[in-house]
């Protein structure tokens, strides 16, 4: 304090301004090094902060470095007081040389700090979590990605609660300190932006492990949990190890550290964070038995450790120039941890799910009042933009650019980017411009996948002529806010042509690159009635709209050699059924139920896929097809066609539910066996609920595994009476104590299809186990909820309302939680007026509510534009 020479003021800045990408210039000063000391203590923990700075360039400004919320305790330049201000939060200390050795202390609350960024407390485990602007929550410093330094971190700490002391990079030193203390540096020698940094302190365990590499350098595996919880770490250190094996066959990338390692933590506001060398995850994407965890909850976490073990070359060793650049590392490595994934299971049923979560959540963003391209032009706060627009449409512009260069070419391409940026901070066009150095292919018109925002939507019309067919196309990408006159895109199109009685594809598989508003590709030798198998993998991500003739669906979901394709005709099928029932026009269910039972019954077909294809379209998929949303009128279609199947087919459907698979087998074999097994059930119970009930019941009483146990009672939650009531009591008294499996049991009761829902998520949000503060509980019962359409759109509103004050309490608490659930009160323009009038209300609430969080202005106040 003795050296403050200007006394800081209250701060003036405008609150929530808009950052813009054009904007962008480089840091007036960077800061090659940085050496951190901290005290730590739950309460007060004193961090002592030595930046080594030096002047960009020629230029007269001060150094500006990003505080939150910090005070500071003394500040000096080499060793003397400094002359500085605070600006707002960010602490500006003028400069008269070029480089120097500034000092700063300041004293944070790890236990006070609700947001869960910067130094946090999780049940007794003090954790950092930086990206994106969590380091100035820590201690003074430019925090922007651009500025990579290389990090020494001494901490200390008391011995018996803490006796762990992790940060990034290597253990340097240790020792014990006075009264109870110890310490321990830790050194990383490869330069990383601030938000990559981490610490760790706790009571902890490991299951540790060994790898080597390629070149055989011996790198030490560990994953840190707290006692009781290691026997639930071998599937993380497992997939680890197939990840870090996968990196290096498929992308030539070694891990580069002596040291891997990963810490569960149970308050994490995302799923886990790729600091270098140490990442830190939220603990559901890490502990796992078959008494607790799912299939795909054991598939998930294979996919986190993948993905944050991957960013450590996309993401860290190559980092982002700014935070318009996201997707650079987050587009490339959803990219890499789904063709992991799709490696180590079905690549067709993986390719499924993953555009089932891209069309679930993606298409909305895109359709919607937060709609931004991949590389967003500003943003209030960033926070807002870790999507599904930047991670999974990121993703799937990156797998267009590998489908037209090809595997070889997308390989030279990504060798070439990690050769040229290694070490640095990159942006978007320097991935692109590899990918197009590295192959030869011209991207020019590629890259408006970057800035135009919106799915394009492509009309397919198939025509015969004479022995010819011609398929004609045409694009529109739609009007976005602030973004209108669209430039057409390059769609990549996996095309073939399918003899209708034979069955048989006619000719070869040709990719179709359509560039134009319109386009004429000619099939030439075509000797029999041709259907079109287009979009085959999905291999772009549009809507598509595609001419069919009666009876054309049917077959196409009987033959198509394409996995996705057969899936997504058989899909087609039965949302065209379902949007017909919900405008009320008469359906015949028949064709769909003919479909579903050859899925069901086919010798060909494994029952990974056979579970998939027979999941009906959901509610909100139903909904993104109309022109008005109806949710009454949509739930009464969807529930309809599912009793008239459950009706039809219960022998064929209670003979797959009869199946099963020991609850140790995680073979994708037995994966899909009980997949199939509870998909059936819930067919089953839709055309008779009694006998579904019971069998529900004996479903989940016999269950020696998760994946079971969860898929009965999900059947249950929707079904009235004694088995219902008595499997719920079950469940919370035999998961009490256990968090991660007691979200479950909020979770399902949240997505239940009955009438009382929103009475059941009033009564849970005051239940003793419900809390504000831990992320994955509020996201169990809010964010279900929220998701659950036909209970969230209660023509009574109260759903609009519970969820509104859900936002406006946590918000309080986790401005990033809370704004994260925004998004489904956003949807109003695409209701009937009714309720849309209602949801406005409610967003008008959130606005002005004071002393709001600028995160959830912004989601709020563009949702009502
Ligand atoms: N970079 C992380 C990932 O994709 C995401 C993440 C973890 C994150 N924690 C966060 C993003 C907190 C914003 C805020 O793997
Ligand atoms: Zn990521």
């Amino acid at each position: 304090m003795a050296d403050a020479v200007i006394s800081p003021e209250a701060p003036t800045s405008p609150e929530h301004v808009s950052i813009f990408r054009k904007d962008y210039r480089e840091p007036d000063w960077w800061v090659p090094e940085v050496r951190l000391d901290l005290a730590l203590d739950p309460a007060a923990t004193r961090v002592r902060a030595l930046l080594k700075v030096v002047r960009n360039g020629d230029h007269p400004r001060p150094l500006r470095l990003a505080g939150d919320g910090l005070k500071p305790l003394s500040v000096t330049v080499d060793g003397e007081p400094a002359r500085w201000t605070l600006d707002g939060d960010d602490l500006v200390i003028d400069m008269d040389r070029d480089r120097a050795e500034i000092a700063t202390e300041v004293e944070i609350s790890p236990e006070a700090n609700s947001q869960l960024m910067g130094l946090y407390a999780s049940g007794g485990i003090l954790c950092t979590q930086c990206e994106s602007e969590g380091f100035r929550r820590i201690t003074f410093h430019p925090d922007r990605p651009d500025v990579l330094g290389v990090y020494t971190v001494r901490m200390s700490a008391d011995k018996a609660r803490f006796p762990i002391l992790l940060a990034n990079g290597n253990k340097v030193a240790e020792g014990d300190g006075d009264g109870g203390t110890h310490w321990a540096e830790w050194h990383d020698p490869f330069p990383k932006p601030s938000y990559l940094f981490a610490l760790v302190a706790g009571d902890l365990a490991a299951n540790r492990d060994r790898f080597r590499t390629f070149s055989g350098r011996e790198v030490e595996l560990a994953v840190w949990v707290r006692e009781k919880d290691l026997p639930k770490t071998d599937h993380a250190m497992a997939s680890l190890k197939a990840a870090m094996q996968w990196d290096e066959e498929v992308y030539g990338r070694e891990y580069d550290l002596d040291l891997f390692s990963i810490v569960a933590v149970d308050d994490f506001n995302f799923g886990a964070m790729e600091n270098k060398g140490l990442n830190i995850f939220n603990s559901r994407y890490v502990l796992a038995d078959q008494n607790t965890a799912t299939d795909a909850d054991f598939d998930a976490i294979a996919g986190v450790v993948a993905h944050e073990y991957f960013h450590n070359w996309s993401g860290d060793r190559v980092t982002c120039r700014d935070w318009f650049q996201l997707s650079l590392k987050e587009g490339f490595t959803v990219f890499r941890d789904q063709s992991f994934s799709a490696d180590m299971g079905s690549e067709a049923v993986k390719r499924i799910d993953d555009v089932r979560l891209l069309r679930a959540i993606q298409f909305p963003e895109d359709a919607g009042p937060l709609a931004h391209p991949i590389r967003p032009e500003s943003y209030i706060e960033i926070t807002n933009f870790y999507t599904a627009t930047v991670y999974n449409k990121g993703a799937e512009v990156i797998r267009m650019m590998k489908t037209m260069l090809g595997p070889d070419k997308f390989r030279a391409g990504s060798d070439l980017y990690f050769k040229r940026h290694d070490g640095t901070a990159a942006t978007c066009e320097d991935f692109v411009k590899a990918m197009e150095d590295a192959s030869g292919v011209d991207l020019s018109q590629f890259r408006l996948w970057y800035s135009q925002a919106g799915t394009p939507k492509i009309g397919a019309r198939l025509e015969r002529d004479g022995d010819a067919a011609v398929l004609k196309l045409s694009q529109v990408v739609p009007d976005t806010p602030g973004q209108s006159g669209k430039q057409p895109m390059v769609i990549p199109l996996k095309t073939a042509l399918i003899g209708r009685d034979s069955g048989a594809m006619l000719g070869e598989e040709r990719l179709v690159l359509l560039r134009d508003s319109q386009a004429e590709v000619r099939f030439e030798g075509i000797s029999e009635t041709p259907l079109l198998s287009i979009n085959r993998d999905f291999s772009a991500p549009v809507v598509m709209d595609v001419t069919r003739q009666a009876g054309e669906l049917e077959r196409l979901a009987a033959c198509d050699n394409n996995a996705f394709a057969r899936y997504e005709a058989g899909q087609e099928l039965m949302l065209r059924s379902l949007i017909a029932g919900a405008k009320g026009e008469a359906i015949d269910p028949w064709p769909v139920i003919d479909a579903v039972r050859r899925t069901l019954t086919s010798n060909e077909l494994d029952a990974a896929f056979k579970g998939e294809a027979l999941t009906l379209p959901s509610e909100s998929l139903i909904g993104d097809r109309m022109e008005v949303v109806d949710p009454d009128a949509i739930h009464e279609s969807r529930e309809a066609l599912r009793r008239a199947i459950g009706e039809a087919l219960a022998g064929e459907l209670a003979e797959a539910q009869a199946m099963g698979a020991p609850g140790n087998d995680l073979s994708p074999h037995a994966k899909g066996i009980r997949k199939l097994k509870s998909v059936t059930l819930a067919l089953f119970a839709a055309g008779n609920p009694a006998r579904g009930a019971a069998l529900a019941k004996a479903q989940y009483d016999a269950a020696d595994n998760m994946t079971d146990r969860q898929g009965a009672l999900a059947v249950l939650a929707s079904l009235d009476g004694a088995d219902r009531e008595a499997a719920f009591a079950d469940f919370y008294q035999r998961y009490q104590g256990d968090t991660l499996t007691l979200d479950k049991w909020f979770m399902l009761q949240a997505i239940a299809q009955r009438s009382d829902t929103v009475d059941a998520v009033e009564r849970l949000a005051g239940h003793a186990d419900f809390t504000l503060k831990n992320p994955n509980r509020w996201r169990a019962l809010v964010g279900s909820f929220a998701a659950n359409q036909w209970a969230f759109h209660e023509a009574s509103g109260r759903g609009y309302r519970f969820l509104a004050d859900r936002i406006i309490e946590v918000d309080r608490l986790n401005p990033q939680v809370a704004a994260r659930q925004v998004p489904p009160l956003g949807r109003w323009r695409r209701l009937e007026p009714g309720r849309a009038e209602m949801m406005r209300a409610e967003l008008e609430r959130i606005v002005a509510t004071p002393g709001l969080s600028k995160d959830v202005f912004e989601q709020a106040s563009k949702s009502l534009a």
